[in-house]
């Protein structure tokens, strides 16, 4: 395929008077980790929820492999393979972690003809549950219930439940947020070994991870692009400095 599996075209949303995401025109290739930084408000957890089809722009429009899905409802785009994580975790806490896991990648699946056509797929099903486990290091902890689990590894288990719909593109909002160092890391690295072949947009505060694993970034403030380009083009960037008034990119604020 040739262009960006992902893009934007002057995507815009306000709420009541407040422009949250303004003009953005975004691109994502496939193999790439796109991070998305800029201070708390600057419109990122919004640009993701139109992105995944849970908002609906005011204007602009959404292109995935080329096509207009601006106004297709989140799962429609899910099942196109653009998968979310939030930034809130969104687990069933009494169902085991496969539990969680098949349930994620059954709603993706799930037709209109189910009641009439048994589904031949619910092995396939098992089998990208255990896999997306294992990928996370949760497959040794496949049939504990979820509110057993740390904080750090329900998050890896959003993740799996996330990896178990086999998406191509992954919006990934605030992954490290709450997670240890160990945690974080084993989730930093996980992301570097989806990276080459999937399509990851990432929201990260923590910038020493964000630099460290993006090949682009997206420097967002008050709803705009404020710059976008390599990490080396934005630590160079003037732009990018003069906002944050200071030379460190220190910019943020874990929320
Ligand atoms: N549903 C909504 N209704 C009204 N205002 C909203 C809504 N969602 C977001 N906002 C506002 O839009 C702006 C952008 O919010 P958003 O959550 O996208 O920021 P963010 O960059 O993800 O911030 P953070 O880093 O704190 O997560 C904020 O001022 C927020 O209060
Ligand atoms: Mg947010």
């Amino acid at each position: 395929m040739t262009g960006p599996i992902l893009s934007t075209k002057g995507l815009s949303i306000s709420f009541g008077g407040l422009r949250a995401v303004h003009n953005l025109d975004l691109s994502v290739d496939m193999g790439e980790v796109h991070a998305i930084i800029g201070p708390n408000g600057a419109g990122k957890t919004t640009m993701i929820n139109l992105l995944s089809g849970d908002l609906l722009p005011s204007a602009g429009q959404v292109f995935h492999r080329g096509e207009d899905i601006t106004s297709l409802p989140a799962h429609r785009v899910a099942r196109r393979g653009i998968g979310r994580s939030y930034q809130i975790t969104n687990i069933f806490p009494e169902f085991t972690c496969r539990e969680n896991c098949w349930l994620a990648a059954r709603s993706r699946r799930e037709t209109a003809m189910r009641f009439f056509k048994p589904s031949g797929r619910d092995k396939d099903t098992a089998e990208n549950t255990l896999e997306a486990l294992e990928m996370t290091g949760l497959g040794d902890q496949a049939d504990a219930p979820a509110q057993a689990m740390s904080y750090g590894e329900q998050r890896q288990l959003e993740i799996a439940m996330l990896l178990a719909l086999e998406p191509e593109v992954l919006l990934l909002d605030e992954p490290l947020a709450g997670l240890g160092p160990n945690e974080s890391l084993a989730v930093i690295d996980l992301i570097r070994r989806l990276a080459p072949d999937h399509a990851i947009v990432l929201i990260e505060h923590d910038m020493d991870a964000v630099f460290s694993i993006a090949d682009r970034l997206t420097v967002m403030v008050n709803g705009e692009m404020l710059e976008s380009g390599s990490p080396a083009q934005i630590r160079g960037s003037d732009k990018v400095r003069q906002a944050y008034l200071g030379d460190e990119l220190e910019m943020e604020t874990s929320s």
